[in-house]
């Protein structure tokens, strides 16, 4: 069944339907969800969701946008929600230079330390890396060589996801693989092996097409399998049962 390895149903714009979609998922061919956190109220709400949902699994983890948001004590709290059992990775996490939002000395410093607690906790890491290609992959080598990782909404060269991969991580790719203008993107799935691919919606964001534009969620995920296959020779079933059992592994679930 279909595995989104990172969504967002804690955001407002499922406010009017979030418990019947929710609920819709299994008949439609999704198995497993991995909400993931970016602010320290989405974690907590990431994880009520994780609590009332068997199928539905959070992660953890301080956005770049929000870095600033972080002190000691938010930092200590971070740390205890870790340990829930409904906690699969620490995430989203990284550098963004395209939004710029907090300085990027406050974003390293914090992805930094985000990295070391899921080196302590065990877990895995979902990076989100914007326009901030050279400075995330210096501080993965350095500090997180040894953590699996997911590059999340992979955007980079096709260069560089050959460097990820030789560290044995993964890449997140979802609707903007079905953007006719994405070429640098089909290449890099063309090219990279099925076995380091995960699928994910980042919803309500990055609807596939025919879809784009309207608010994004795991049931458009067959388009971004079929957009795949196609680029791989590979039937859509083939790769939602390979990115099935990739993010099983990856999420250790
Ligand atoms: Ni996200």
């Amino acid at each position: 069944m279909i595995f989104d390895t990172h969504a967002h149903y804690d955001d407002k714009q499922f406010e009017e339907d979030r418990e019947e979609l929710l609920n819709s998922m299994k008949e439609n061919g999704v198995g497993t969800i991995v909400n993931s956190g970016a602010t320290l109220s989405s974690c907590q709400k990431s994880i009520e969701l994780a609590e009332r949902y068997p199928f539905l699994y959070a992660a953890v983890g301080i956005h770049p946008d929000e870095a600033g948001s972080l002190n000691e004590e938010s930092f200590a709290w971070l740390k205890a929600q870790l340990s829930n059992e409904n906690v699969v990775a620490v995430g989203e996490i990284g550098l963004d230079y395209y939004w710029d939002k907090e300085n990027h000395e406050t974003q390293k410093q914090w992805f930094i330390r985000q990295l070391a607690l899921a080196r302590e906790m065990h877990l895995p890491v979902v990076i989100h890396s914007r326009d901030a290609a050279e400075d995330t992959f210096e501080i993965l080598k350095e500090y997180a060589a040894d953590l699996k990782c997911d590059i999340h909404c992979y955007s980079y060269s096709l260069e560089m996801a050959r460097e990820y991969e030789k560290m044995g991580y993964y890449i997140g790719v979802g609707g903007v693989v079905t953007f006719s203008n994405a070429k640098k993107l089909k290449r890099v799935v063309a090219e990279m092996p099925i076995e380091r691919i995960l699928l994910e919606t980042d919803c309500p964001y990055l609807s596939p097409s025919p879809n784009r534009g309207k608010r994004n969620s795991s049931l458009n995920l067959k388009y971004v399998a079929e957009q795949i296959g196609q680029l791989k020779n590979m039937s859509c079933e083939e790769v939602i049962a390979q990115t099935e059992k990739n993010a099983k592994e990856f999420y250790g679930l």
